[in-house]
């Protein structure tokens, strides 16, 4: 069966649906993890002792909580039943007796009150045995401090390549971490039954391996534990593998006591405890021909995992398979490794690892273009991939046109010539303050890079008055999956919107599920979905075709109504074919099922076709540097983006201005800083708050912001022709950090290369502006010096 013939006259899909849940997020009826617990009686509060030494023995004396009244238990090592740790890689005790960074819970103490159980977490003495610690990724590559696998992505001769380069540059690309700083911090509630069973409800993405961690730590089975995510307030990655040590530690305190136990890390144990966006440091060779074209690339990449494993290789991975962007290099070497530091452990943030290899390739091209003596616009656009090539790991660049098409559209819409003249006009009259307007393209390839992740489950109930309950295997954290999902089952079901209800996550509903990720949620889940209701729609077409006396074949579902081509006296309405059905007793329930096709993936030696397909966008970010500060402002933004057929446009609109703003702020503001000096508060988190790390926030949001989406854009084989919006457009950011870099070049001569510091912030800015200023003082005082030694010769 076509996807097109899938297609009721009148779908759901691709009509802009409001997030399914936006009443209650305004109203602030919606219930997230830690209000549950508020309404849970009899619950106990953990707090956590956290390590005040970067890295040290610890030996902890918990005796001193326990004349807090109020305090009932303090969870110890000796307490686990099961196995100490809360990673899937077993490195990282979930009770340490080594702090392996400032800030690293050791004990938790429950109690009563969080009040009575914060007070008891002061009580508790540890003393600590230090011993050396790394804080930066340089310090990690001096001591040769690596962790995990290490990758190389190889095609072609580099050296060679090099080699035979009319135009050959090397640099040093660094640049730093992002914080989540989801509005809902870790959260999570556990209740164990009177047949000793456990209930966690956890902001996690990851339900199913939340599961897992509990019982592995409980010593018991899967079987035994259910976890449900109901909603979180915000994820972007940070609850991807992050929540499941906190889920753990409610359930044993749950087991211990007896009692439920709820646990809400507050802002800053959150950021000091909790890890983030992986920073890296990235030394490249770069080659070019008389055309600007580029010829090969050769790179080492570190990235800083922190003190533990976590996501860190699959993000390497990820950041390898996207550090050629849009641009076809055909000889490539680029090395990848994880440096162990004495840091929290890095993890999975929106791209996951995609950014920072296109932030490598970008910043090469915005660096360079000036000593090419090539615009950047046009550097970027020659070096697209063309039809028929393929990806440095092997994988056809498939519908590679579209690059040029959303470009295209883009310069239009956003009128780039004209304004690219106005802008030089502008800059001529203007010595203290100059624009640029730069543009960047984005692909992204979509699918888990492990296969195994690529498959998804749902379970669709009809009841018999016609109503429909789903549940499925994915998360809902703002991004409005949930509503893609009613959209969908209303489609296959032929039903309008308000006749679907959804019902939370829960891993006893759908089993073995993968992380709502890799901005995939939509197509797996959706699949699922759309399965299940296939297979209720086709035994409800053998009943309705009996009851209109047409073939099963020739039965129509739509906006609620059953009807059967031919005939024109009679129309059923879904209940009553449900109802009628369950008389005949035929199943109106089903499990839904869905894995993506067509992968195939050697990690080893990175080779094969990891994604499904590619989304592409463009963006052009027009800004204005002030020379005095180097402050900026963000005039306007344009952005084609490409999410095939619109699952909800209005929805994927969100989407994309989210996450080009999460993009700018990472780009452009938000910088984290640790202490690293050899002082007592070695390796503290010096950013702890919103008040020291700056978020973009509503005085940052471009003066005009345009986004649309890329028409005729179909992509066959993923559900109703859609195309995952989450993480792509975060990348659209680039353009914003590459207008900025070029606005500073204006203060400098021509072909000056602009060093741009990274976060840009007005700091890094104003310094990139100084430096083109002294570039220019010397080139003056140059053709001054020559015009002086050419008067004298005369
Ligand atoms: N949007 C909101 N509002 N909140 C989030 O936490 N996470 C992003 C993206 N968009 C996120 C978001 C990330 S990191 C991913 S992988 C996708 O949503 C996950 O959801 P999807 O697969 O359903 O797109
Ligand atoms: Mo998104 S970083 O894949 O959770």
């Amino acid at each position: 069966m076509s996807a097109l013939a899938d297609r009721p006259v009148n779908p759901v899909v691709g009509a802009s649906a409001p997030h399914e849940s936006a009443a209650l997020h305004v109203t602030g009826a919606a219930m997230y993890t830690d209000d549950l617990a508020a309404h849970t009686a009899g619950v106990l509060t953990a707090w956590p002792v956290q390590a005040t030494n970067a890295h040290a023995k610890v030996t902890v004396d918990v005796s001193g909580a326990y004349e807090v009244p109020g305090v009932v238990r303090v969870l110890t090592a000796e307490d686990v039943p099961g196995i100490n740790d809360a990673g899937i890689k077993h490195d990282e005790p979930l009770f340490p007796s080594e702090a392996m960074f400032y800030g690293h819970a050791l004990v938790w103490v429950l109690g009563e009150t969080q009040e009575a159980a914060r007070l008891g977490a002061e009580r508790v003495s540890v003393e600590y045995e230090p011993l050396p610690s790394l804080i930066t990724v340089q310090d990690a590559i001096d001591a040769d401090s690596y962790q995990g696998i290490a990758r190389t992505v190889r095609r072609g001769d580099a050296e060679a390549g090099l080699a035979n380069s009319a135009r050959v540059f090397e640099g040093v690309t660094e640049f730093g971490g992002q914080e989540h700083f989801y509005l809902e911090t870790h959260a999570s509630l556990a209740l164990r039954d009177s047949e000793g069973q456990y209930f966690v409800q956890c902001s996690t993405q990851h339900p199913s391996e939340t599961q897992e961690i509990v019982a592995h730590v409980l010593g018991i089975s899967s079987s035994e534990v259910t976890v449900q995510s109901l909603r979180m307030g915000g994820a972007f990655g940070g609850k991807e593998m992050q929540p499941h040590g906190f889920a753990a530690i409610a359930a044993l305190g749950a087991k211990l006591t007896g009692r439920p136990v709820r646990l809400r890390l507050n802002r800053t144990q959150d950021i000091t405890m909790t890890g983030k966006r992986h920073p890296f440091h990235i030394s490249w060779t770069v080659g070019f021909d008389d055309d600007g074209l580029l010829q090969a690339l050769d790179a080492v990449l570190t990235c800083d995992g922190g003190w533990s494993l976590d996501l860190s290789e699959p993000v390497l991975g990820r950041a390898l398979c996207h550090l050629d962007n849009s641009y076809w290099i055909p000889n490539v070497h680029a090395h990848g490794r994880i440096a162990r530091t004495n840091k929290a452990s890095n993890t999975a943030f929106r791209g996951f690892g995609g950014p920072q290899g296109v932030f490598l390739i970008e910043d090469i091209l915005g660096r360079v273009a000036p000593a090419l003596g090539i615009d950047p616009m046009e550097l970027r656009r020659k070096n697209f991939y063309q039809p028929g090539q393929s990806t440095p790991y092997g994988q056809l660049v498939k519908d590679a046109d579209r690059l040029e098409t959303i470009w295209s559209q883009l310069s239009d819409e956003a009128a780039i010539v004209s304004r690219r003249a106005e802008i030089a006009a502008f800059n001529a009259g203007s010595p203290h303050a100059k624009r640029a307007l730069a543009v960047t393209p984005i692909k992204f390839g979509i699918s888990f890079n492990f296969a195994a992740f690529n498959q998804a489950g749902a379970l669709v109930h009809v009841y018999k008055d016609g109503s429909v309950l789903i549940n499925h295997g994915g998360t809902e954290m703002g991004q409005g999956l949930h509503t893609k999902m009613m959209q969908v089952a209303a489609t296959a079901l032929g039903l309008e919107l308000h006749q679907v209800r959804l019902a939370p996550t829960r891993t006893d509903k759908v089993p073995n599920t993968s992380a709502t990720a890799a901005s995939s949620g939509a197509d797996l889940n959706g699949g699922a979905v759309k399965n299940a209701c296939e297979q209720i729609r086709e035994r409800m077409s053998k009943v309705a075709g009996r009851l209109l006396g047409v073939d099963e074949r020739d039965v129509r579902f739509s906006g609620g109504f059953i009807t059967g081509l031919g005939n024109t006296t009679q129309r059923l309405t879904f209940a009553e074919v449900a109802n009628a059905a369950y008389l005949q007793r035929v199943q109106l329930w089903a499990a839904g099922y869905y894995r993506t096709e067509g992968l195939h993936w050697n990690p080893e030696i990175m080779q094969g076709s990891p994604f499904k397909y590619f989304a592409y966008g463009c963006a052009a970010t027009e800004v204005e540097v002030d020379e005095f500060t180097g402050s900026y402002r963000i005039r306007r933004v344009d952005i084609v983006h490409d999410v095939g057929d619109s699952l909800s446009p209005m929805l994927d609109i969100g989407q994309i201005e989210g996450a080009y703003v999460q993009g700018a702020g990472w780009l452009t503001l938000e910088e984290l800083r640790w202490d690293s000096s050899d002082g007592p508060h070695r390796g503290r988190l010096q950013t702890q708050s919103a008040s020291t790390y700056k978020l973009p926030s509503f005085s940052e949001m471009p003066e005009e912001f345009h986004v649309r989406l890329f028409e005729n854009a179909r992509e066959d084989g993923a559900v109703y022709g859609s195309k995952a919006v989450g993480e792509p457009p975060f990348m659209l950011a680039f353009s914003a950090r590459e207008a900025i870099r070029e606005a500073v070049g204006a203060f400098g001569p021509e072909g000056h290369m602009v060093e741009l510091g990274s976060p840009a912030t007005p700091e890094a800015v104003f310094w990139a502006v100084r430096a083109a200023q002294e570039a220019s003082a010397s080139a003056t005082a140059t053709v001054e010096d020559a015009d002086r030694a050419l008067a004298t010769a005369h």
